[in-house]
């Protein structure tokens, strides 16, 4: 079968890769052309693990290659897969379709050129209940002739292990309302289910729906354990055995049960948005939905304060915070929605500077802050020169090289020998035996 990948971004990219080693042949295509460029040299546009290798073997193989050109997708594509970006409008907070449309009016326009080819559109980008039948009723406004087929087919991949996400998957979740669709949709995941991975049809509405209830559910699950984290901080209740416990009955689980300092990344927080939109749209009062929205929201916008607090309770006006990580969570170069820019934000409102370091998000960061908050923060290329000299340490993101950082020379390094750890990823006894008050997420406040 010939896969169609329209939109190189995360999901688009990683997921073309795969179907290339799955033995699918893959043409990716994307509008920005220097992009293009580089994936055909064999050069990844974002950081995954195991992404170069998965590049270079499949360009080689000749099973994938990448094009500015849609008409070459559309010619050379039995499945059209449309994995571009559906942010969060900033005016409304409602899903941005703006690049689902134009991208699927192009298809429509072009198909008339290729002699109304026949062709599935699997809709892979996360979009809003409805979005797909108002996407066909466009499509065929446009181009009455156009000899088409359309499903939804979201995506459940987390950034940083999308590969193995995608490779096991725990379910792969097709909306459908004809049996061509189905037909052939089972046909391009065979390799994953000859292994036992399971596929589950539906109708379209509700595999949008899915998609929707799953991320806004485990982003509750994770408000939820950093409000529990709260109250531990007074009352002296240790958090990771609360999780661990509460785990262990399997109807909660352990996963997504640690807390921190707040939920970023491309997905959550803009997809439990958009659910509270959808309700208010239906005039429905989802408080549980609104709610963690919020307490999200706050969580991320008092880590200055914290900081400020565990400072000995001074001011950080006119001092240096170092910051280890910017990035959302470890793994990923992607900075969207991360804590870090809440933090750098509301310390540079507080006139206090930060010196920062991360292994990768150092320039999707610089984009993404808001830039008044720029002039306050300096990045560094490495964890030492950008603790050096400053008041006290942050550490906001865990990636494991902070794990193993020479903390007795950075002890001699920072002003307040203090670590705020928003990861809990140090050992409390060898940090505090160094000299050090540490304050990691979920500490009895008493202690400190
Ligand atoms: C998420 C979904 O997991 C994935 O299925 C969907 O397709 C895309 O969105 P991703 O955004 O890459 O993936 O990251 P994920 O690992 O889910 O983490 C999201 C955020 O929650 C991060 O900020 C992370 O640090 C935070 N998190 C996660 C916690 O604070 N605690 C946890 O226990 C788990």
């Amino acid at each position: 079968m010939k896969i169609g990948i329209i939109g190189t971004g995360y999901i688009g990219l990683t997921e073309g890769l795969c179907f290339a080693s799955l033995g699918q042949h893959v043409i990716c295509y994307d509008i920005i052309k220097e992009k293009i460029e580089q994936l055909n040299k064999g050069i990844p546009t974002l950081f995954e693990e195991n992404i170069e290798t998965l590049l270079k073997d499949n360009l080689a193989k000749k099973m994938i290659e990448f094009t500015d050109d849609l008409e070459v997708v559309m010619k050379g594509s039995d499945i059209v897969f449309l994995c571009v970006n559906t942010p969060e409008d900033p005016d409304t907070g409602e899903c941005d379709l703006s690049q689902i449309l134009t991208s699927t009016k192009s298809i429509a326009e072009m198909s008339d050129k290729i002699g109304n080819k026949f062709f599935i559109l699997a809709v892979r980008s996360t979009v809003p209940v409805g979005t797909n039948k108002k996407i066909k009723e466009n499509m065929l406004k446009i181009n009455r002739k156009l000899n088409y087929l359309q499903c939804s087919n979201p995506e459940f991949s987390r950034q940083g292990s999308a590969i193995y996400d995608f490779m096991n998957p725990d379910r792969i979740v097709v909306g459908v309302d004809d049996e061509k669709s189905k037909e052939q949709m089972g046909l391009v995941y065979k390799p994953l289910t000859d292994k036992g991975f399971p596929i589950f049809f539906t109708n379209i509405e509700t595999a949008e729906m899915i998609k929707y209830s799953s991320n806004t559910f485990l982003n509750i699950k994770i408000c939820f354990i950093n409000e529990i984290c709260d109250i531990c901080e007074k009352t002296g209740a240790n958090v990771t055995d609360i999780a661990k416990a509460m785990g262990m009955d399997k109807r909660i689980s352990p996963l997504f049960l640690r807390p921190g300092p707040g939920i970023g990344g491309s997905c959550f927080p803009k997809d439990s948005i958009a659910l509270s939109k959808i309700g208010k749209k239906l005039g429905l009062s989802l408080k549980i939905i609104d709610a963690s929205v919020d307490s999200n929201i706050i969580r991320k916008n008092s880590l200055a304060d914290r900081v400020i607090k565990l400072s000995k309770g001074k001011s950080l006006e006119g001092k240096t915070v170092s910051l280890l990580g910017l990035t959302f969570k470890a793994n990923t170069d992607d900075t969207r929605y991360s804590p870090a820019l809440n933090l750098v934000e509301e310390l540079s409102k507080k006139n206090a500077k930060v010196h920062a370091y991360d292994p990768h998000g150092t320039e999707k960061f610089k984009y993404m802050v808001d830039p008044k908050a720029l002039d306050s923060i300096q990045f560094f290329e490495n964890a030492y020169d950008a603790v050096k000299d400053t008041e006290l340490l942050v550490i906001i993101t865990e990636w494991d090289e902070f794990k193993i950082l020479d903390y007795k020379k950075i002890y001699q390094m920072v002003k307040q020998k203090i670590i705020v750890d928003f990861r809990s990823i140090l050992n409390e006894k060898e940090i505090e035996k160094i000299g050090f008050k540490y304050y990691f997420i979920g500490k009895d406040l008493s202690k400190i």
